[in-house]
């Protein structure tokens, strides 16, 4: 049954957070609570986007603390919260620091929110995502990681680019971890419903791939402070919208495997049905053997990588 309560807590208010809320007031979603540890800059983003809502024509109640009491309620919680990648850096090198902030929001969430249905940002996104459903203990469907929307539109972007046609009428998927690893599919790739392999020769495509997969990087790069943050607060915020509205969208995302794919115990970029219960359904493709071997491939860095550096 879907949920009456319409409250959506977006944990930090940096760059990413605070798109992801403002989409999310644009898209009239009920209640907004920014948290940071930074009192006033959640308040005050929060005082920001509330006095935009007149230009925009929102009015729903938008309010910033670094009171967890204050996310009671929540349907669903956005954890945006830690440190960015700077030039140079992998996702996997902010290990370290985002694990411990991810530990005392989880348990923030865990007190505060133990109903709520958790859309994980925070990188390493796979890892942290794992690491989110240990600290709370919540059912692994109601953690789901924001990952495969991002890097499909990216590959949508290019794709859309490459033909010459509307972003619109592509339709992407990227698969895997939210890293090197992820698994671009041009087999699963169309534009109207159009193979992209009818569209553009393998050269093209391989570029896309490639392009796709160094997306994340190639902002930080131009940024030179920081990552992107646009698309993906956009991503989080459609996430957090398919679970309020109750949308059972049908998306890339990272999810907890028990068996699907060969594989279990782990995190990674699936495509789901993602309702009011979380993720409600994982999809499972037919892939060819060189398809799954990426999965799995990506799977089992991730997986080494919970053991080696967090422990599990
Ligand atoms: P940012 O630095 O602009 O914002 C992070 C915010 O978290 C800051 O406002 C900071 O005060 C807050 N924060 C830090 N520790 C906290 C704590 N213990 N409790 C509450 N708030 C805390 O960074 P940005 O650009 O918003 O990125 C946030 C995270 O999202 C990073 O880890 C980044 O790598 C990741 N990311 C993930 C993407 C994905 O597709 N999964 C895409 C883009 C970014
Ligand atoms: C991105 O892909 C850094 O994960 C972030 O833009």
């Amino acid at each position: 049954m879907a949920r009456g309560a319409r409250k959506v807590a977006v944990i930090g208010a940096g760059n990413v957070g605070a798109t992801c809320a403002f989409v999310l007031a644009e898209r009239k979603v009920g209640e907004i609570v920014l948290l940071d540890i930074f009192e006033g800059f959640a308040k005050g983003k929060a005082l920001d986007m509330s006095q935009g809502g007149q230009i925009l024509n929102y009015d729903g109640k938008i309010t910033g603390t670094a009171d967890y009491a204050d996310i009671a309620g929540a349907d669903v919680v956005v954890v945006t919260s830690g440190f960015p990648r700077k030039p140079g850096m992998t996702r996997e090198d902010l290990i370290g620091k985002n694990a411990e902030i991810i530990s005392q929001v989880g348990a923030g969430i865990r007190e505060h929110a133990p109903d709520a249905v958790v859309v994980m940002v925070t990188n390493p996104l796979d890892l942290m995502t794992y690491h989110m459903q240990k600290v709370t203990g919540f059912p692994p469907k109601r953690v789901v990681g924001q990952a495969g929307i991002l890097d499909s539109a990216r590959m949508t972007h290019f794709i859309a680019e490459a033909v010459g046609c509307s972003n619109e009428d592509v339709q992407a998927m990227v698969l895997g971890g939210h890293g090197d690893t992820m698994v671009p599919l041009p087999r699963y790739t169309t534009v109207g419903g159009i193979p992209i392999t009818q569209l553009l020769d393998e050269e093209t495509i391989d570029a896309i791939c490639k392009r796709t997969a160094g997306g994340g990087g190639e902002i930080v790069k131009l940024l030179e402070r920081g990552s992107a943050f646009y698309a993906p607060g956009s991503a989080a915020a459609i996430m957090a919208e398919s679970v309020l509205n109750d949308r059972k969208r049908a998306l890339p995302c990272s999810a907890y495997l028990t068996g699907q794919y060969g594989l279990d115990d782990v995190y990674i970029g699936v495509p789901v049905v993602l309702g009011s219960n979380g993720v409600e359904r994982i999809i499972e493709l037919e892939l060819e053997a060189p398809e799954l071997e990426s999965l799995q491939g990506s799977a089992n860095f991730y997986k080494s990588q919970l053991s080696e550096l967090l422990g599990y």
